[in-house]
């Protein structure tokens, strides 16, 4: 029985509908996250709405598989670090947009129409006509940034209106964009011509501060911004400072943290409403609905579809960031672990070129213990800057019919200068195939189990030598490899055992055959 705990007020129907599908489900909203989660260590599941979900809270649960966000947003939730301990975070898209496009819709119509001032001075006993002189939304032109579920449902909602739609969102076709009746142009032309912006893009490494002073200088005079989405997506300095020199109006439902206080934005905000935009029972009974039926479909269909810290893109299997982890960490080893490289080139062919970010987390963990492959491919390229290690993806001749392979060569700064290796493989049979080690092709050795490498200037009866000393020590020879480079005379023999090879062995074959290069080399599973 999986144990889901829902710390948070959510519509008890997602605790009734998991009860009676048998999981043990704690609702508990009376206490915040941190005592709920001391209270229930061994949770499986942990649902939650805006509360926090940190490193600290996904340590305390060993047993914590998936934590299901009822809502869009999850920038509340350490979605890295979960990766790293093997946790999947989902959310629920669209369960609450309707909510949200709907409150856009009153934030701008009440903005125009001054209803919050207005209401508040006729109560006072005024009757201030003249000063709540309004505009029309009708006929203006709306700008929206993000075109998914809350943008789309902000268009239809607004179609009665007569308005003119601009959008912009890179994963939307300018045909799609047609098709839903907004006209897709850049984020520029939107602040620069319309009546009115909605933001409705999620906050993250891209769009944090993104709204920034350029932007806010594009807007017309008396133009309206609505923030629905996350506070972090504008600079809010900068809105200040726009804001001293010309009218625009800005209407906001999102805060840096969600909690009773003074809030910065107060001076340059509109109308302030306390993160609403969700806040419908509506909304609130969906996402519970939905975060019920996912839980249940991940544990009994592996229904993965809302994950949204998966370690790999749809279309890109496993096996090939296995097969850049594998080929980076034999490279590394031919050149000699202790040292560093200071370059990476790689090149990514067939359809592996569309993922090349995708292969750079296995590349960086195979030279740097401390990084894991599921950190994701911004964390690698950060890690490689910070390392001083330039990074090279090389343009691919595909006309090579290589299919999807990859070569990835390291350079390393030694003593006498800049000296480079590398290697190339690919999957094949659902195996992982290396073909060229360095000069060596035509290897073709699967990278699994044991595996001696010895290059030598070659001559006749080199591997009776090796096989020699290994049959003394009771070493069975599984398969051997043994390409020639005419070129330069010299071989590399990748010998198969079925047992490590001990490094005493290794030093006594590479005296044996005069070897340039000796090493053991053991593939994890
Ligand atoms: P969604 O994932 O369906 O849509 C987001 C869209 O933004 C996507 O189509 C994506 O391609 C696009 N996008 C991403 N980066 C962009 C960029 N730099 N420029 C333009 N477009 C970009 O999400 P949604 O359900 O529409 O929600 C959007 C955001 O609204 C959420 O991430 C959340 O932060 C916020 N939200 C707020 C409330 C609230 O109560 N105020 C409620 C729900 C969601
Ligand atoms: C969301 O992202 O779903 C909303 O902001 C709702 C919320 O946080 O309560």
């Amino acid at each position: 029985m999986h144990k889901v705990l829902i710390p948070t007020k959510l519509d008890k129907f997602a605790a009734d509908m998991l009860t009676q599908k048998g999981y043990e489900v704690i609702l508990d909203a009376s206490s915040p996250i941190e005592e709920q989660v001391a209270k229930n260590p061994d949770a499986e599941v942990l649902i939650v709405r805006s509360e926090k979900v940190t490193k600290e809270i996904i340590d305390a649960l060993p047993k914590l598989k998936l934590v299901v966000r009822a809502g869009a947003g999850y920038n509340t939730i350490d979605t890295k670090y979960a990766r790293k301990r093997n946790v999947d975070v989902m959310n629920t898209p669209g369960a609450n947009s309707n909510a949200v496009a709907e409150e856009v819709v009153s934030l701008m119509l009440a903005a125009y129409r001054h209803l919050l001032p207005a209401d508040a001075s006729t109560r006072a006993g005024l009757w201030e006509k003249s000063k709540f002189m309004g505009h029309e939304l009708t006929g203006k032109t709306v700008g929206i940034l993000g075109l998914g579920h809350i943008g789309q449902l902000v268009v239809k909602r607004l179609s009665g209106f007569d308005i003119k739609f601009l959008g912009y969102d890179p994963m939307i076709s300018p045909a799609r964009a047609e098709e839903i009746g907004v006209e897709s142009c850049s984020v520029d032309r939107i602040f620069a011509e319309a009546d009115c912006i909605t933001l409705h893009i999620p906050e993250n490494e891209e769009t944090r501060g993104m709204i920034n002073r350029r932007l806010f200088e594009m807007m017309k005079p008396g133009a309206m911004l609505v923030n629905c989405a996350r506070a972090g997506i504008i600079n809010e300095e900068d809105l200040r400072a726009v804001k001293a020199e010309k009218k625009i109006i800005y209407c906001n439902d999102v805060y840096p943290k969600d909690a009773a206080g003074e809030k910065s934005v107060a001076d340059v905000a509109d109308i302030m409403m306390p993160h609403l935009g969700a806040n419908t029972f509506e909304a609130n009974f969906n996402a519970a609905k939905r975060a019920a039926e996912q839980t249940i479909a991940y544990f009994e269909q592996g229904i993965t579809n809302c994950v949204v810290n998966k370690a790999l893109p749809d279309g890109l299997d496993a096996g090939f960031q296995k097969l850049a982890y594998v080929l980076t960490s034999l490279t590394r080893a031919y050149l000699g672990n202790e040292n560093n490289p200071t370059r990476i080139e790689t090149s990514f062919y067939g359809k592996l070129a569309d993922y090349a970010k995708w292969l750079l987390p296995p590349i960086v963990a195979a030279i740097a213990k401390d990084f894991a492959v599921e950190q994701g491919p911004k964390e690698a390229e950060q890690f490689l800057a910070d390392a001083g290690v330039e990074v090279v993806n090389r343009m691919v001749d595909n006309s090579k019919h290589y299919g999807e392979a990859m070569t990835i060569d390291l350079f390393v700064g030694g003593a006498d200068g800049l000296f480079k290796a590398g290697a190339r493989g690919t999957i094949t049979e659902n195996n992982p195939m290396i073909s060229r080690l360095d000069e060596f092709d035509k290897l073709y050795f699967n990278p699994a189990g044991n595996h001696l490498f010895v290059e030598y200037a070659d001559e006749p009866g080199v591997i009776g030598r090796i096989a020699g000393i290994l049959g003394e020590k009771n070493i069975n020879i599984v398969d051997i490899r043994a390409p020639q480079n005419v070129k330069t005379g010299r071989s590399l023999s990748v010998i198969t055992t079925n047992v490590e090879v001990p490094e005493m062995l290794v030093e006594k074959i590479r005296e044996a055959v005069n070897a340039t290069k000796a090493f053991s080399f053991s593939f994890e599973g």
